[in-house]
């Protein structure tokens, strides 16, 4: 659901958009500072900066205020709708108008108008933000597909969330607007804390649509500094629950006519979830660390996805992670037990860590550390650096 924000002090006003929407969360946002209009501009990026897709400004501010405000949004996220809520003259509703204004609404408006006013302004929100999104039809007439990328590994903490986010952005830096991201770990996904998002929508929210189609699809993804489009898992467990096979092969699917790398990071264990990702896949990264459970596990996985013949006509890459861990066994012994050799070995960081903890991926806050110049390798694999289009991603910071 778009958000909806009211920036008002009313709390009469609050409750009957609240009746109206038949919605129980809180939707009041207010700062004393704020009918004082001191500094217009950090108020719009402060109310912007909540995610909400829809503003409304009022009661309690004034019309020529509030139009103010709605002006400095305009200028900085223009798909975000603004309505302001008061008594305006013809002169007033020009300049609302010029200011980008979706709407004008009394406070004392009845439900019906004020359910009218609010769906009308997340509506356009959601069209605003889908065109955004990078242009579906030039990708279609193309009739190509894009690469998908699985990241596999059987045990919980071998690195693969770690794996994944990183050669997303790593990817979205070479080919900008050509790079999704899928977070299939359901339940307990941590992509959007690893990035930092604030995703209005997860792929849950395609449960009730009969299906998915692109224009569903472009609605649900978030973006994240207009280069990277993430499919993020929901914040409830339950409803991860409910994500069928069929769903996710659709959701890959869609992904995959928009962008020319998907790269999807799956859960622990082998759940049919992954087994239909798997099927989806052009790429399966392997991933484990230096433990013997690890190790013994991926053995399992991948002679199971042999019995299954699902490994056909798929390139398989194999990533040994912590692989610099004193433990006693070799590369050569896990290349051994796995029935893979290793293409890029990680080394074992608390940058590691800390990037995912902070939200910014290793490979932009510390490019030059033994341990993203690994990842970047592994983005090697799929978009070498001397291919005409590829950027490295420091060069173009520089
Ligand atoms: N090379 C590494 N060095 C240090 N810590 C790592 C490394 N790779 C992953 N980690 C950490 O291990 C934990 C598990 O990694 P994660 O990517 O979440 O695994 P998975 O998604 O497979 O469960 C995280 O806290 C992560 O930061
Ligand atoms: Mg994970």
């Amino acid at each position: 659901m778009t958000r909806i924000l009211l920036a008002t002090n009313s709390e009469q006003f609050e409750n009957s958009v609240r009746d109206a929407l038949e919605y129980d969360g809180a939707l009041r946002w207010w700062d004393d500072d704020l009918a004082a209009g001191v500094d217009l501009e950090s108020l719009a990026k402060e109310l912007t900066g909540t995610g909400a897709g829809v503003i409304a400004i009022g009661p309690g501010v004034r019309p020529e205020t509030a139009i103010d405000i709605a002006a400095h949004i305009d200028a900085i996220h223009p798909e975000i709708s603004t309505v302001v809520v008061g008594e305006l003259g013809a002169k007033l509703w020009e300049s609302a108008l010029r200011a980008g204004v979706r709407d004008v609404v009394s406070h004392k408006a009845s439900a019906d108008e004020l359910q009218q006013v609010f769906w009308r302004a997340a509506e356009a929100t959601i069209l605003a933000r889908a065109n955004l999104l990078p242009d579906v039809a030039e990708k279609a007439r193309k009739d190509s597909r894009g690469r998908v990328i699985v990241i596999v590994a059987p045990k919980g903490g071998s690195g693969k969330t770690a794996l994944a986010v990183n050669l997303a952005v790593v990817l979205a830096h070479r080919h900008p607007s050509k790079a999704g991201l899928v977070d299939l770990d359901l339940l307990f996904g941590d992509v959007t804390n690893a990035l930092l998002l604030n995703p209005e929508h997860s792929i849950a929210d395609a449960l009730d649509a009969p299906s998915l189609d692109p224009t569903l699809l472009k609605v649900l993804l978030t973006r994240r500094e207009r280069d990277l489009f993430v499919l993020t898992a929901p914040d409830s467990p339950a409803l991860g629950e409910m994500v069928t096979e069929d769903l996710v092969t659709s959701a890959i699917d869609g992904m995959s006519s928009q962008f020319e790398f998907v790269v999807v990071d799956t859960a622990a264990g082998l759940s049919e979830v992954t087994l239909a990702a798997i099927e989806k896949a052009d790429d399966i990264i392997f991933i484990c660390d230096m433990s013997v459970s690890a190790v013994r596990g991926l053995h399992k996985v991948i002679s199971a996805l042999h019995t299954l013949d699902m490994l056909r006509d798929k390139k398989r890459h194999f990533i040994l992670n912590r692989a610099d861990s004193k433990v006693g066994i070799s590369t050569a012994d896990v290349e051994a037990a796995v029935g893979l050799s290793v293409d890029v070995r990680l080394p074992s960081s608390r940058l590691v860590p800390r990037s995912m903890n902070e939200g910014t991926p290793l490979v932009e806050s510390s490019p030059k550390t033994p341990v993203a110049r690994s990842l970047m390798e592994v983005a090697d694999l799929f978009s070498p650096l001397d291919a005409p289009s590829a950027k490295n991603p420091r060069r173009r910071r520089q």
